[in-house]
């Protein structure tokens, strides 16, 4: 007998079809239209401070290198050889003064122009008398541009500019990034088996926080957000410290430690506030910046297959720290986003038991129905989960959040 499931009465978009979690077609489709035409976060410009300083990364599926050239300028690339198309870069990260494939050795410099290829007269034929063309040899350019010195690629020509696409909430990440003597550094990556929508749902929400994260049941107030244009979003999430010190309601990690969070709180990171030392900023589609005054993190996340993603997380210090300040800000960073730790783990746990769950046939939808629709609230709504939804339909085109047809 046909299994009957009702669907809950609530409107569309307040519901998600679990299917957009394990389709491949769904998957394909956010490749092409979401991550193939957005600006995607890959780096900050302290990765790659010196000339030939370079990283690779994929995107929207595609092997791309990101470097900066002889003049200081910050290039991307496919990072596909023109002979026969082996990835050219293989290492993680690093600096080089040109690029070499290792199969059949072409060479190619900082600016992608081939700039050798052994027995390259062999490609003088009588059809093709001049050889091989140099012009349209060089490795294929990719958008790059960086803003608050937090570099971004978009594979997609058509796309808007990257200030037109973060719009004001550009404005919030001016603190500390923008700051030359920050240095970002990625911590760890990580693999989960998990639909890469996951991430950007639990950073969107706010109410997960007192109930998944034992040490902040009780201390962790209800804080304002605000939805910003393009599916990007800013929650607030602590009291003036001084003020929450004297209710009790700061975080549970600082009420644990008072002698380490005065620690913390004596080296702020350039432009942080202490009447708002923490928050949190979402970037549509998959980027995360949490701020805690002295430190920070950025996540990144690298969609694999619709139930595999890899996760890639940084840390910043100052330049100047010493190293009894630069043990500090790791200590303050480790209290959270440690991968054996802090207040990831229980996400990770979270999101794998919601990708298997999602297997079920006998649940058809997820649940996004607390609070009225506002763009500005307390963080207890789901109204940042569906303002992701609502632009995740604008990009794929379709009108509800189920696999397309
Ligand atoms: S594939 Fe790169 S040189 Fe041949
Ligand atoms: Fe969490």
């Amino acid at each position: 007998m046909a299994l009957i499931i009702p669907k809950p009465a609530v409107p569309d978009e307040y519901l998600v079809d679990n299917r957009v979690y394990t389709d491949r077609l769904t998957f394909e489709r956010e490749r092409e239209r979401i991550f193939f035409k957005v600006w995607n976060f890959v780096c900050h410009e302290s990765e790659l401070p010196e000339p030939g300083d370079f990283i690779t990364t994929s995107v929207a599926g595609q092997p791309i290198i990101v470097a900066r050239n002889r003049s200081g300028r910050i290039h991307a690339f496919y990072n596909t050889c023109r002979h026969r198309a082996a990835q050219v870069v293989l290492e993680r990260s690093g600096n080089k003064r040109n690029f070499t494939c290792l199969y059949h050795l072409w060479v190619y410099d900082l600016d992608g122009n081939l700039v050798g290829a052994p027995e390259i007269d062999a490609y003088k034929t009588s059809y093709c008398p001049a050889g091989l063309d140099r012009n349209n040899t060089g490795l294929v350019p990719v958008r790059a541009e960086s803003m608050h010195r937090l570099v971004f690629v978009c594979l997609d020509d058509e796309t808007p500019s990257l200030a037109d696409y973060l719009g004001d909430i550009a404005a919030r990440l001016e603190h500390p990034f923008s700051s030359p003597d920050l240095q970002v550094e990625v911590k760890w990556t990580k693999t989960l088996n998990a639909n890469w929508k996951m991430q950007p749902e639990n950073s969107r929400d706010g109410y997960h926080a007192a109930l998944l994260h034992s040490r902040l049941r009780g201390v962790s107030k209800p804080r304002p957000f605000k939805l910003f244009p393009g599916g990007h979003a800013l929650q607030q999430l602590s009291l003036d410290y001084d003020e929450g010190k004297k209710l009790g309601t700061l975080d549970g990690i600082l009420l644990e430690r008072p002698e380490l969070a005065e620690k913390f709180m004596a080296h702020p990171l350039p432009g942080q506030s202490r009447d708002d030392p923490s928050s949190i900023i979402t970037l549509f589609p998959d980027t995360l910046v949490a701020t805690r005054y002295s430190t920070l993190v950025i996540e990144r996340q690298i969609p694999v297959s619709p139930e595999e993603t890899v996760f890639e997380t940084r840390h910043v210090f100052m330049k100047n720290d010493t190293p009894e300040l630069k043990e500090l800000r790791d200590q303050h960073w480790t209290l959270y986003w440690a991968e054996n730790s802090g207040n990831l783990p229980e996400d990770w746990d979270a999101w794998l038991a919601q990708q298997r769950g999602v297997q079920s046939v006998g649940v058809r939808y997820s649940l996004l129905a607390r609070g009225e629709p506002a763009t500005e609230g307390l963080r207890g709504d789901d109204n940042r989960i569906r303002d992701f939804w609502r632009q995740w339909r604008v990009c794929m085109g379709t009108i509800s959040n189920a696999p397309p047809q």
